[in-house]
């Protein structure tokens, strides 16, 4: 039987108090990509709902496991996941920036801030912002759904995150269809089609979050 070594427990909060801004999709994309990378993965679900938990129950008995708790649970639903092997958890949450944004903030070794590059949107950064600077941990806002050759657009963006404090990762999200496509089918764009580009950001951005970890 070949050993698998251990790895360095890791936690990922993804946070944003907009609805739609992609903090699911981002959650079961990096949990399933990690699962590929032989951690035992784990999202947990702490929105009400309950959507990568739907999408945990169409995906079936394939890693990552989706968990569902609420704020009030989510340290000691993860102090157990760890002791029953799990070593990468990433905590999905509702959109709001209150108590379960605030939790899993705590909780995380780096926070993840999705966001569509729109002034209301970016707007919507600010609460987070605040959040993450009082917790004093590690967050990237990432920009999801950017529209292609959107060049203006994600640089004014990237300025509006920058004037409030946020650090702002390198990889972008364009709008692809197989985002949503495979996660309607509980899977994920590298699992339905793994040329795309969808695979592809998702594969550069878990590289440049492996080395924010290490
Ligand atoms: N980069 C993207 N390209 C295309 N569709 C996307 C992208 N990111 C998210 N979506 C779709 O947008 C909708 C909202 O995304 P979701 O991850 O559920 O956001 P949130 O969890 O922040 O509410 C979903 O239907 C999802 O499939
Ligand atoms: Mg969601």
């Amino acid at each position: 039987m070949p050993t698998i070594s251990p790895k360095t427990p890791t936690t990922i909060a993804i946070v944003s108090q907009k609805g739609g801004s992609g903090k699911t999709t981002l959650a079961v994309h990096l949990a399933t990509r990690a699962a590929v990378a032989k951690y035992e993965s784990c999202v947990i679900d702490t929105d009400p709902q309950a959507t990568a938990a739907a999408w945990g129950d169409w995906r079936g008995d394939f890693l990552p496991v989706v968990v569902t708790a609420p704020p009030a649970r989510l340290a000691r639903t993860i102090e157990s996941a760890k002791k029953n092997g799990v070593d990468f958890v990433v905590i999905d949450t509702p959109p709001h920036a209150d108590a379960a944004a605030r939790e899993a903030i705590k909780v995380a070794d780096i926070v993840l801030v999705p966001t569509k590059p729109r002034a209301f949107d970016l707007h919507a950064l600010e609460p987070i912002a605040d959040l993450v600077s009082f917790a004093q941990k590690p967050a990237y806002v990432v920009l999801n759904a950017v529209p292609s050759g959107a060049t203006v657009l994600t640089a004014d963006a990237r300025t509006t995150a920058k004037e409030m404090g946020l650090e702002i990762c390198p990889i972008e999200l364009g709008d692809r269809a197989a985002f949503h496509r495979s996660s309607a089918k509980g899977e994920t764009a590298a699992e339905i089609k793994p040329d795309s580009k969808a695979a592809k950001e998702i594969e550069a951005l878990w590289k440049w979050l492996n080395k924010q970890l290490d």
